[in-house]
């Protein structure tokens, strides 16, 4: 069996200096392409509730969708470092909460860590969790599960002392045990400050280019999700047209008696179809 990329490499290649790149993937076709091309980390985000299940916003994310879409990742992959993303109220209530659902996560999902939101009102979680074998992924900054708290997804720690918050939250989830944290939309100069306090990799998402990695969400970067387009995803490629465009061309194909061929088709032996053809 291969060996999946841990939580060592990952704090490896922050010593090095060796960029980390993660992307979300949320089902086996996806995962098996991104581990393909060589990306060490895929994040199962529950931004799947925005990009692939049609929700608003994260918030509606159950645990069983989670576990339904984990596992799929982790059936597509076999070096990839799979992080799943804890979905609202399954570990705010109570750290119990939190260990039986990052349990499930790892143990019915088969994934190598999970991600949490939060900082210092989360450490004591993060804690527990470390204490009892799984690794934990912070996510400070534009927290998308705490939306409507935020009044928006607006960008963080835009005061001085929000900043200084920011940099304290990161500093507890260090504390109590997590292994990286992912910085979204945060003034650049604010990740660089935090990135360079901290001995565990920060993972930037709209928070400059100083992150020892990045993150970007799937179906942003290919064009497959156009509802909203945030200022810090690039298109590398358009594949939302070209899908349109190829569902068209087999509709046409399909109407004008061009599809299928005999290539698509399954056809009798001559012999086989005449003896048929006579017992008819
Ligand atoms: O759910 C998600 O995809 C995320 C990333 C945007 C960091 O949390």
């Amino acid at each position: 069996m291969e060996k999946r990329i841990s939580i060592t490499d990952l704090r490896a290649m922050k010593k090095r200096g060796e960029k980390i790149v993660m992307i979300t993937a949320y089902d086996y076709p996806s995962a098996r392409l991104v581990q393909e091309a060589g990306v060490p980390v895929i994040l199962v985000g529950d931004s799947l509730g925005m990009v692939v299940l049609g929700y608003d916003s994260t918030i509606p994310v159950t645990m069983d969708e989670m576990l339904h879409h984990v596992k799929a990742v982790v059936r597509g992959t076999s070096r990839t470092h799979v992080v799943a993303d804890m979905p609202f109220m399954s570990y705010q209530a109570s750290a119990e909460d939190a260990l039986r659902n990052a349990g499930r996560l790892l143990k019915e999902g088969g994934a190598q860590s999970v991600k949490l939101e939060g900082g210092a009102r989360v450490a004591e979680t993060v804690r527990r969790l470390v204490e009892a074998g799984i690794p934990v992924m912070g996510h400070l900054g534009l927290t998308p599960q705490s939306v409507h708290q935020l009044g928006g997804y607006k960008v963080q720690g835009k005061t001085p002392a929000a900043a200084v918050k920011l940099l304290n939250d990161a500093m507890a989830l260090q504390e109590a045990g997590a292994y990286a944290i992912v910085l979204e939309t945060v003034p650049a100069q604010v990740a660089e400050a935090i990135t360079a306090k901290l001995s565990v990799p920060t993972i930037g998402i709209g928070a400059g280019s100083h992150c020892d990695g990045q993150v970007q969400v799937f179906h942003d970067l290919l064009g497959l999700f156009t509802d909203f387009v945030p200022k810090h995803a690039k298109r590398y490629a358009e594949a939302g047209p070209t899908i349109v465009e190829a569902v068209r061309a087999y509709a046409a194909e399909v109407r004008a008696g061009k599809f299928p061929t005999d290539r698509e088709s399954f056809l009798l032996d001559e012999r086989v179809f005449r003896e048929a053809s006579h017992l008819a």
